[in-house]
């Protein structure tokens, strides 16, 4: 197949509100050693596509957002091994580098998976951000295993990333997952994922007393300001945070008195510092057999169409309000 040698895209070249997000055309990117080009058939948008749209300045250059997608190989680089043209792909990308929101994406082969099977692109394009994000922070931040017990409070549980550690947390380890919302139909959905108790995040002391009166062991934390001394009290001694989000001026010292932790997770890290490593395409490959074998589902809630900047700005609205369920996700027409 001939490829054509310019494609439409979705670019901003100054930060601002979602009206900076402008149809462009660029040229067709050329895949390096590592590199797959895959033709994007759907994308979702995250909270980071946001923080960037509104301060990262590209300096009158367009900059293509856009991280997860699902699309199809159409070229690839002369060292990849574990891909061929043709292949269903899913994948999160790099923070540096072009993103997804165009006809043609550049990955590297190692931070990619092969799709699921049963889902169709809309719904695997809902997924490697997030997951990527939830299977570090469970496997590796806190090395949980089957037979790993104790009590996990995970907080923004009905949004991406919550969506899917809910999942793994309640089919992969041995914990009782505690999911914390504020509104009815959250609820809802995380008892659909799997929550063991739910509780209001708005009352988050007491309520977890209510469900978990000895406290608990672990506690995800997508949104930490002024979070640290009600995680503190929550926490059993020795309890771990591990957080995913950029709070201003935070203060950990209220951990101390009774020996809890406070980690970070940042599922760009392994693009960023160690791009060699095939960790992430193997978790990747790992979900989509959970997903094909009916363990994992897709986090989809709401799809878009096509991927222009007049729906793209929709759906930042969408994510911006933080208060979407699941994933928004966008098909290309
Ligand atoms: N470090 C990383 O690698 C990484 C990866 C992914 C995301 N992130 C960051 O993690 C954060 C969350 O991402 P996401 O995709 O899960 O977000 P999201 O989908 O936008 O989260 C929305 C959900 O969060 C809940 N929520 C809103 N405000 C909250 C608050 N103050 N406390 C607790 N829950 C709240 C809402 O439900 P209720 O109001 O019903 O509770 C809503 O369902 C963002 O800051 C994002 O940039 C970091």
């Amino acid at each position: 197949m001939s490829l054509p040698s310019r494609m439409p895209a979705v670019a901003y070249s100054s930060p601002g509100s979602p009206d900076v997000l402008t149809d462009v055309e660029l040229d067709v990117p050329a895949p390096g050693p590592h590199d797959l080009l895959v033709e994007v058939r759907a994308v979702s948008v995250n909270p980071v596509d946001v923080k960037l749209r509104r301060g990262a300045d590209p300096g009158g250059q367009p900059r293509v957002l856009g991280f997860d997608a699902a699309g199809t190989v159409v070229a690839v680089g002369e060292a990849v091994t574990a891909f061929a043209v043709g292949d269903a792909v899913y994948h999160a990308g790099s923070i540096a580098r072009p993103g997804t929101n165009a006809r043609y994406h550049l990955v590297d082969e190692r931070i990619a998976g092969h799709a699921p099977a049963s889902l169709d692109w809309a719904e695997a394009a809902a997924l490697p951000l997030t997951t990527i994000t939830a299977w570090e922070t469970l496997f590796e931040r806190w090395a949980l295993t089957r037979e790993s017990t104790g009590t996990l409070l995970v907080m923004g549980a009905a949004g991406g990333v919550g969506s899917v550690l809910v999942q793994l947390a309640r089919q992969l380890t041995g914990l009782t997952v505690v999911a914390a919302v504020s509104r009815p139909e959250a609820e809802e959905w995380v008892r659909g994922l799997g929550a063991h108790e739910v509780v209001d995040r708005r009352d988050l002391v007491a309520e977890v007393a209510r469900v978990a009166p000895g406290g608990v062991r672990y506690v995800f934390s997508p949104y930490s300001a002024g979070m640290v001394e009600t995680f503190a009290r929550v926490m059993t001694v020795g309890g771990s945070v591990v957080a995913i989000d950029e709070p201003e001026g935070l203060d950990t010292l209220p951990l101390k008195e009774r020996s809890q932790g406070w980690h970070w997770e940042f599922m760009f890290s392994r693009p960023l510092h160690d791009p060699e490593s095939t960790a992430q395409r193997e978790l990747l490959d790992e979900v989509a057999r959970l997903v094909d074998a009916g363990v994992l589902r897709t986090t989809l809630t709401a799809r878009l169409s096509p991927v222009d900047a007049a729906t793209l700005a929709e759906a930042h609205r969408r994510v911006e309000s933080s208060s979407t369920i699941g994933k928004v996700v966008l098909t290309a027409s």
